[in-house]
């Protein structure tokens, strides 16, 4: 399975998301992340080595999957790609996931990314950074999401200190403080993929 994530928007939970889709799959079997962003977040996330799952860079990732050794990908792309790059990311994926906050500015780059995907791409949206209750952020996006006819998973990932605990401590998010209630919105995105 390699799952790819991209957005035209920085700041949308792209990594995290990425972090916690490897961390599912390393469930399963040996997964490989592979951070394409210059940034390296995903590579800053692993450096303690306290991760269920292998990160590396672009150019290390062709050794590495040659290897053999890998059931899973998942791909955290570079940030603020060009239409071109987001096609080719996509038709490289079995599933592409495109992480969007609940912000007008947010939804209406994913509204455009999606007029751009190839026909036929695999991709679902996920409204990440959605605030607590009551307000209904979340909610409002994914409702405005659907209205476009996009796929979109049917809960937000709510925000939680948790995420920015586990990124700085180097550990996955269910470790950190907080995090067990954090996680819970994963294990939904994981049904939602057709598991469990
Ligand atoms: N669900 C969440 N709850 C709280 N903070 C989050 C959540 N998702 C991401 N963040 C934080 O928001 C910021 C942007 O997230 P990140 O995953 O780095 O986005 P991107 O890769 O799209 O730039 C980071 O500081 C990250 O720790
Ligand atoms: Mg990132």
């Amino acid at each position: 399975m390699i799952i790819s994530l991209t957005q035209y928007k920085g700041g949308v939970g792209k990594t995290t998301s990425a972090i916690c889709l490897a961390t599912l799959l390393s469930n399963d079997a040996k997964t490989l992340l592979i951070d394409s962003d210059p940034n390296r977040s995903a590579t800053l996330w692993a450096r303690k080595g306290l991760l269920p799952f292998d990160v590396c860079s672009d150019s290390e990732a062709p050794k590495r999957l040659m290897s053999g050794q890998y059931k899973h990908t998942v791909i955290d792309t570079p940030a603020r790609p060009a239409a071109d790059d987001v096609k080719a990311i996509a038709q490289g994926a079995d599933i592409l996931i495109l992480p969007t906050t609940p912000d007008p500015l947010s939804l209406s780059a994913l509204v455009q990314i999606a007029t751009e995907l190839p026909k036929g791409t695999n991709y679902r949206c996920l409204v990440t950074l959605s605030p607590p209750a009551p307000q209904t952020d979340g909610a409002d996006a994914i409702a405005a999401l659907q209205r476009h006819g996009l796929p979109v998973f049917d809960r937000p990932i709510r925000r939680y200190k948790a995420y920015i605990k586990a990124a700085d401590a180097g550990v996955v998010v269910k470790q950190a403080p907080g995090g067990g209630v954090a996680w819970r919105d994963w294990e939904e995105v994981w049904k939602e993929l057709g598991n469990g």
